[in-house]
């Protein structure tokens, strides 16, 4: 029987592999191994990594990969992507190969206004708290300016607050609707200190409040919190090119690969069984890049499902459309990230991801996520429409069927070989190594 543990999170971390050793790994000293193969040789670099969160035993890698070609608003940029599924990056690649030649990608940020909320409860009426708010919403924006500071030196701060009625949801439910601009940081940590401090001045003003009776005097905050869905914080990407010049294929007319291609768009726009598989393509690169980057995958997967669910019905974050013999293909994703603060400056492979992308803003970073998405979407569906999926995926996927079956470098490099001139199959590959091994 296993006995629960109290200050797991006081031991270092031999006593901690120790004690997962002895209680839930007993006669696997390999997976313990494990743990231990997977440090940093470098102390500091594992130190660094021990700090970024808590309990750590190890670290967990990823692929870092690199998407060169890409074409966006007259630069060249190589995109770094941090990803485990094969084929992600292959296909990117190909969309930023395709669409160099036809005019490459335009983007533009359309806004970069961030949200957050003091949720409470009163106890009144409601215009007795909207007097009050307006008298205290100066006092509010004064108690945040040591907070503010650096960033209104850099051009961002709070934009507004609202006081939103919403007892016709939860009785006595009101919230301080609170607008920010973070400039380059994400700016999770300056709108939930903001958040705070707004809620403690909000209720210690009302207990002072002369109009209020004691009742109306004991405002209870429920929680003050940034929101992820940020649908004012909003990047648009798009592709175009004359329908004809779409024939990549040559047994494929331009026209009617655009027909179907607009399709399988309208499918999704109209589908949600759909539409949640074709975003979750569009995510493969937008995540990618944000991992790479050091922005939180978490935060943009929320927002940007909530913003494919703003009209009532999960649908496709893409759209296409033929006009005037124009074939065009676009994108509108919210996305709070930064390119400032958080792991950016400690992560040395978030720095790195970030030289290579030229360190840019993050209204620039915006763009580029959202071409990354563009583009991973364009792979996909002109896979879906032509030849099927698999034939591409497994041929990148062949490496993990080999490895999982302990081929060996000679064994990998007859087999690649072979599959270029045949179809991969799960089966079809461990068969092949069977035949080789015997042979
Ligand atoms: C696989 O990771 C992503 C796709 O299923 C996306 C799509 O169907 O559009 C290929």
């Amino acid at each position: 029987m296993i006995k629960p543990i109290s200050g797991f999170s006081r031991l270092n971390k031999k006593e901690k592999i120790d004690w997962l050793a002895k209680t839930y790994l007993i006669d696997r000293p390999e997976d313990v191994a494990i743990l231990r193969q997977y440090w940093n040789e470098d102390s500091r670099l594992q130190q660094l990594h021990d700090e970024f969160t808590e309990n750590t035993l190890s670290n967990f890698y990823l692929p870092f990969g690199l998407a060169p070609n890409f074409l966006i608003n007259e630069d060249l940029l190589a995109i770094p992507m941090a990803i485990e599924e094969s084929s992600v990056i292959a296909a990117a690649s190909k969309a930023a190969k395709f669409w160099r030649t036809r005019g490459g990608f335009r983007a533009e940020v359309i806004d970069t206004k961030k949200i957050g909320q003091v949720h409470f409860n009163f106890f009144g009426a409601i215009e007795k708290l909207e007097h009050f708010f307006e008298v205290t919403k100066p006092k509010l924006l004064q108690a945040v300016k040591s907070i503010t500071h650096n960033m209104e030196k850099r051009g961002g701060g709070v934009l507004n607050i609202n006081l939103n009625d919403k007892t016709g949801e939860i009785a006595n439910y009101y919230q301080l609707h609170c607008e920010f601009e973070t400039k380059d940081s994400m700016g999770a940590n300056f709108i939930n200190s903001c958040l705070e401090k707004f809620a403690e001045v909000f209720q210690y003003e009302a207990q002072q409040f002369a109009d209020f009776s004691p009742e109306e005097k004991d405002i209870e905050i429920i929680m003050s919190i940034l929101s992820n869905y940020v649908p004012e914080c909003l990047v648009r990407a798009e592709v175009s090119c004359r329908v004809e010049d779409l024939n990549e294929n040559k047994d494929v007319k331009g026209e009617d690969f655009a027909k179907k291609f607009i399709q399988a768009v309208n499918i999704a726009e109209v589908e949600p069984f759909r539409a949640v598989t074709h975003n979750k393509g569009i995510m493969n690169g937008i995540d990618a890049v944000v991992l790479a980057t050091g922005n939180d995958f978490r935060a943009v997967e929320a927002g940007i499902h909530a913003y494919a669910s703003r009209n009532g019905k999960y649908s496709s974050l893409t759209h296409a459309s033929i006009e005037n013999g124009i074939f065009k293909f676009w994108i509108e994703v919210p996305l709070a990230l930064g390119t400032v603060g958080g792991l950016t400056s400690l992560h040395p492979l978030v720095k790195l991801a970030l030289d290579i992308l030229q360190q840019p803003t993050a209204k620039e970073l915006m763009k580029i996520v959202a071409v990354a998405g563009l583009a991973q979407n364009f792979a996909a569906i002109n896979s879906l429409t032509t030849t099927g999926i698999q034939q591409g995926h497994m041929k990148m996927h062949l490496m993990n069927i080999l490895n999982q079956h302990k081929a060996t470098m000679q064994e990998k490099e007859i087999l690649t070989k072979y599959f270029t001139k045949h179809t991969v199959t799960h089966s079809r590959a461990v068969e092949e190594l069977r035949k080789l091994r015997n042979s």
